[in-house]
C-alpha cells in the first residue's frame, strides 16, 4: 500500500468485482448487461489500481489521521465538561474552529461543525427559511445543486415554500437575467453553489451577492467541492452561509462546517444540549473536527502548487482523449472552472458500461448518469445545460488528486479508446451515424 491506500497490483482485481464494488446490483437489468459484455482479456497496468474519482471522495492524508489519533483515546474529555478532560478537548475544539475560520477569511464564532456538507445545506436552508418566515416564503436555488440543495428545497415546497430553481447556460453557468427576474420582495434566500460537483464549472458568487444586497437577501453558497482547490474568502464572496465538508479535501468523512455570517438569524434543524451556540446540538466530534481543521489547513498552504499540478493533469487528459477519441464533448466552462474536474461525453456509448469495463481495469471514474430501477437517467447538471441525452448518458467525470501521475493519465487513455472503440462497435446507433 501507498500513502493513499492505493495497492500496487491490479491483480485479482476481476475476481473483486462485485455488487459491492459498482453502481448497480445484481438484480439490476443494466449490471447484468454490462457483465456480460466484459471481454475475456482486459487491459492490465502495472501502475496499480487508478483512482480518478477524488470529487466523489479522497483518502484521510497521514498528516491528518496524526493529528486526529491524540483524540480517540488519549484527548478524549467531553468538549462541554469543566474537568481537565474537557477543557483539553475544548481547546483542541476551539483551536481548530479558528483554524477553519481563517481558511475561508471568516471570525471563529461564525463556524459551526456539522456532520458534513449535506447537513451544511440543510442546515443553511431549513435554517434561513424557518428563521425568516414572517418575511416570505420564497427560495431562490439554481437547477444544477448537488441533491443536498435541489432535495432539501423539493422537501420545502411540500410545506408550501415557493422555489424558483436558475435555469442555467450551455456551460452550466447560472444565467443572470433569470435571478434578477427571480427575486422578489417575499425572497429569504438564494443558495448558488461555488462549483459544481459534476462539472467542475463555478458560479459567480460574488456578483449574485452584489445583486442580493440591493434587496436584502442573504445567499448561501454550497463550496464542497471548491474549498480546498480554489481560494475561498467569504469576504470575497460576500455570502452570509456557506457550506464545507472535510472528506473531498482528504480529511474525515462525516465532519464538516457551515460558515453563518453575524447578524443571520437562522433556527437549528436539532434540538437539544448548547452545543454550538445552540445551533447544532451534540456533543462534538472532537477528533474529526481537528482533521478537518488539519486537512483545511494542508489544502490552503498548499494550493498553489497542488492546483497546477492537478489542472496540469486535467488538461493532460483532456488533449490526450481529444487526440485519440472521435465523436466526445466536454462538459462544462473551458476556463471558469475547478483545476481537477473533467467531464466528458463519449457519444454512442452508455457511461455506466464504460464506467464498469474501466473498473475492470483498475481505473475509478464517476458517470453523469444514475441507475434507477435499471433505467439509465442522464444527470439533471448536464440536462439543465442541454447536452444531448444521448450525449449525456455517455459521460464520465474524471476528478484528479496529488496522487496521480501522467502515465496513469496515458493509461486511462488507451484503456478509453479500447472501450469505447469496442462498445460503439456493439452500437446500433453508432453503426446507423
Ligand atoms: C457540491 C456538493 N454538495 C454537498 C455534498 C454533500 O457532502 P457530504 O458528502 O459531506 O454530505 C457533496 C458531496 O458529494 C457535493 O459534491
Amino acid at each position: 500500500m501507498n500513502d493513499n491506500g492505493r495497492k500496487n497490483s491490479t491483480k485479482g482485481r476481476l475476481e473483486q468485482i462485485g455488487p459491492e464494488d459498482s453502481l448497480c446490483g445484481p438484480d439490476c437489468a443494466c449490471f447484468q448487461d454490462q457483465h456480460e459484455q466484459l471481454p475475456e482479456a482486459k487491459l492490465k497496468s502495472d501502475l496499480g489500481p487508478i483512482y480518478l474519482d477524488h470529487a466523489a471522495t479522497t483518502p484521510v492524508r497521514p498528516e491528518v489521521r496524526e493529528a486526529m489519533l491524540p483524540y480517540f483515546s488519549e484527548t478524549f474529555g467531553n468538549a462541554s465538561s469543566i474537568h481537565l478532560f474537557g477543557q483539553k478537548a475544548r481547546k483542541a475544539l476551539e483551536d481548530a474552529r479558528a483554524i477553519v475560520a481563517a481558511c475561508i477569511g471568516a471570525e471563529a464564532k461564525e463556524i459551526y461543525f456539522t456532520s458534513g456538507g449535506s447537513e451544511s445545506d440543510n442546515l443553511a436552508i431549513k435554517g434561513v427559511v424557518h428563521a425568516y418566515q414572517d418575511k416570505g416564503r420564497h427560495l431562490i436555488t439554481s437547477k444544477v445543486e448537488h441533491h443536498a440543495v435541489l432535495n432539501c428545497c423539493k422537501h420545502l415546497e411540500a410545506e408550501e415554500l415557493d422555489v424558483t430553481y436558475l435555469p442555467v447556460d450551455r456551460f452550466g453557468v447560472v444565467k443572470f437575467e433569470a435571478l434578477e427576474e427571480a427575486i422578489r420582495p417575499d425572497t429569504i434566500l438564494i443558495s448558488v453553489m461555488l462549483a459544481n460537483n459534476e462539472t467542475g464549472t463555478l458560479q459567480p458568487v460574488s456578483a449574485i451577492t452584489e445583486l442580493a444586497e440591493k434587496s436584502g437577501v442573504p445567499v448561501h453558497t454550497d463550496a464542497v467541492q471548491a474549498v480546498g482547490k480554489i481560494p475561498v474568502d467569504v469576504n470575497e464572496l460576500g455570502v452570509d452561509l456557506l457550506s464545507l465538508s472535510a472528506h473531498k479535501i482528504y480529511g474525515p468523512k462525516g465532519i464538516g462546517a457551515l460558515y453563518i455570517r453575524t447578524g443571520t438569524r437562522i433556527d437549528p434543524l436539532f434540538h437539544g444540549g448548547h452545543h454550538e451556540r445552540k445551533r447544532r446540538p451534540g456533543t462534538e466530534n472532537v477528533a474529526s473536527i481537528v482533521g478537518l481543521a488539519k486537512a483545511m489547513e494542508l489544502a490552503k498552504e498548499e494550493m498553489q502548487t497542488r492546483s497546477a499540478c492537478l489542472g496540469e493533469l486535467r488538461d493532460h487528459l483532456q488533449h490526450r482523449i481529444q487526440e485519440r477519441i472521435e465523436h466526445i464533448c466536454l462538459n462544462g466552462h473551458p476556463e471558469n472552472r475547478l483545476p481537477n474536474t473533467l467531464n466528458v461525453s463519449f457519444k454512442f456509448v452508455e457511461g455506466e458500461s464504460l464506467l464498469l469495463s474501466l473498473d475492470m481495469c483498475g481505473i475509478a471514474v464517476s458517470t453523469g448518469s444514475a441507475c434507477t430501477s435499471g433505467a439509465l437517467e442522464p444527470s439533471h447538471v448536464l440536462q439543465a445545460m442541454g447536452v444531448d441525452p444521448a450525449a449525456a448518458q455517455g459521460s464520465i467525470r474524471f476528478s484528479f488528486g496529488h496522487s496521480n501521475t501522467d502515465d496513469e493519465i496515458d493509461f486511462v487513455v488507451e484503456s478509453l479508446a479500447e472501450i469505447v472503440a469496442r462498445l460503439r462497435r456493439m452500437s446500433p446507433l453508432y453503426a446507423e451515424k
